[in-house]
């Protein structure tokens, strides 16, 4: 029986054997790799002293090869709830010094009981993954784990945010489930992501690739895109973990938090001097959008890819919105597959969680090329149009330089569903540039002529006064009000905040069938 003062020592004595996971060794052996433990980030991400941990004497449950003899409280996995800046979210941080952070059945069960419980609460779920995927010992079990968390991660999609970072190893089938996620962070030089290791791709492909090569931070933040955020060391990472969630609700029922705002001065001259005078030269969109919001306050996604489109979240007066933005310094700006694909992602997000769209506009259409073409341009642009269409946020353009072609519906249109639209007197709204249109609409003219080169330019000329602004389509009404770029600030706090109560609903569906 015991008395009650050995019952305590008993239950402090088992915590104290789960807090060392896999043992001293072990943790040592993940600090000379340059990895925190699982602990750690937990502390590392949470308010001080708000974890509560659930789960933390589960074992598994298996005899074979052995494994009866090696039981660990917690199997690999530490799992609970806390707060980040006051609000409560739940986490789950695998443990690499417990069987590499393989997932076994009873490791999975508890990431799936966290998920549940996330679901039903309506807060946010944050993994932190470090991992030798599945539990080999355990064989299908394990599989079957990954699947049980695979469905959840997608029944929870669009009703809370979900959160990954890759801290470690994390292959095979199991860099699904970060996938289904909203956003993943990779640590710089210590994860990876793949389907398949170095040594299947020799293999198969005959290709000789480190892990890093193949899926470090760096091949998938730039590359492929799969990360969305990589950081330069696991503290960092942590850190920008906290201030992704300041801009989000808890969830789809909930508003996103309110950052109190001194308001002052919103006008900002420095934008009446960004717009260069030759409509050819570049200029760096970050600054239009740095200069529009609340100071510091932009955060960007996606920051190593697609660099042609920028988005990301800001406040404006307080409030989170979220941006995309053509930028004129990186390709022109032009829509590619990647950009499209980007953009596209982060705008559905933004509509899911009721986060405000705010785009500025410098576009001078899609990218030609049989790459592109072939590639499937038309059915990836047609995923921007599509996730710009259904968006029911409150939606702004500013249309600062150019608006061409097909990019100009795309691109937020109020054709397309957009509340209220901007244009700077920069804007050119048209079906292309100037020269192109010329070269086409005054073939003949031009190959008749003697000379061809000046008669080019009187026409380019002439297409410029006509269609290189934005009043015909403000004539049209496609534009709400031209406004100088120094009341940009004021002019969406206003309108912003005159959309707060928007009501839109689509029209009643099981769910649309984006093209994919
Ligand atoms: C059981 C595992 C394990 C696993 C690692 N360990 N992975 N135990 N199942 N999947 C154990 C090791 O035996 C070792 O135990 C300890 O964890 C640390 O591993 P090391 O190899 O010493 O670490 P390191 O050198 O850093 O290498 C890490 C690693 C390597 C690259 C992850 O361990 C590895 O390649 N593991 C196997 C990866 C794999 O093939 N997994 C299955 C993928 S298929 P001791 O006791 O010696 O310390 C998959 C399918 C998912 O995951 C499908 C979902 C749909």
């Amino acid at each position: 029986m015991g008395n009650n003062q050995d019952k305590f020592e008993k239950l402090k004595n088992y915590r104290k054997q789960a807090l060392i996971g896999g043992g001293e060794n072990r943790i040592g052996v993940q600090h000379q790799k340059g990895k925190l433990t699982a602990r750690e980030r937990i502390d590392l991400l949470l308010d001080k002293d708000t974890f509560n941990e659930t789960g933390q004497f589960v074992t598994h449950r298996s005899y074979e090869f052995g494994l009866e003899k090696e039981r660990y409280p917690g199997d690999g996995v530490v799992t609970g709830f806390g707060k980040i800046d006051g609000r409560i979210v739940f986490i789950y941080s695998q443990d690499f010094t417990v069987f590499g952070g393989s997932l076994s059945e009873a490791h999975a069960e508890k990431i799936v009981r966290l998920l549940d419980l996330a679901l039903k609460n309506g807060y946010p779920v944050i993994g932190l993954n470090d991992s030798g995927g599945a539990r080999i010992q355990e064989g299908v079990v394990s599989l079957g784990g990954y699947a049980d968390i695979f469905y959840r991660n997608t029944l929870a999609s669009g009703v809370i945010p979900q959160i990954s970072a890759i801290m470690g190893p994390c292959a095979g089938g199991a860099v699904y489930s970060p996938a289904i996620t909203d956003f993943i962070f990779m640590v710089e030089k210590t994860s990876y992501m793949f389907v398949t290791g170095p040594k299947v791709v020799k293999t198969v492909t005959h290709e000789n690739v480190t892990s890093e090569q193949l899926g470090g931070s760096e091949a998938h933040s730039r590359k492929s895109g799969v990360a969305h955020f990589s950081s330069e060391n696991e503290i960092t990472c942590l850190r920008d973990i906290r201030k992704l969630l300041s801009y989000l609700p808890s969830n789809c029922e909930d508003e996103p938090p309110f950052i109190a705002y001194d308001s002052g001065d919103e006008i900002r001259h420095s934008l009446d001097k960004i717009i260069p005078e030759d409509s050819n030269l570049a200029y760096d969109m970050h600054e239009v959008i740095r200069e529009t919001v609340d100071p510091e306050s932009f955060f960007e996604v996606h920051r190593n890819f697609a660099g042609n489109i920028i988005v990301g979240f800001g406040r404006l007066a307080g409030r989170s919105i979220g941006i995309v933005a053509n930028q004129p310094s990186i390709l022109a700006g032009v829509l590619d597959i990647h950009a499209s694909i980007k953009g596209a992602r982060f705008v559905r997000f933004c509509d899911a969680f009721s986060i405000p769209l705010l785009v500025f506009e410098d576009v001078p259409g899609f990218l030609p090329g049989t790459e592109q073409e072939w590639n499937a341009i038309i059915t990836n642009g047609a995923k921007l149009l599509y996730a710009f269409s259904e968006a029911t946020v409150p939606r702004i353009t500013v249309i600062t330089r150019k608006a061409y072609g097909g990019a100009y519906d795309v691109m937020n249109s109020k054709h397309i569903g957009a509340d209220y639209n901007y244009a700077w007197p920069s804007a050119e709204i048209a079906v292309m540039g100037a020269r192109g249109a010329a070269e086409i609409i005054f073939r003949k003219e031009i190959e008749g002529s003697e000379n061809p080169a000046s008669v080019l330019e009187k026409r380019e000329n002439e297409y410029n006064l006509k269609f290189a602004n934005p009043y015909l389509a403000a004539s049209r009404g496609y534009i709400d009000e031209i406004i100088f770029p120094s009341e940009t600030r004021i002019k969406l706090i206003s309108a912003f905040s005159m959309l707060e109560n928007k009501v839109d609903k689509l029209p009643r569906k099981k769910h649309g069938n984006i093209p994919l």
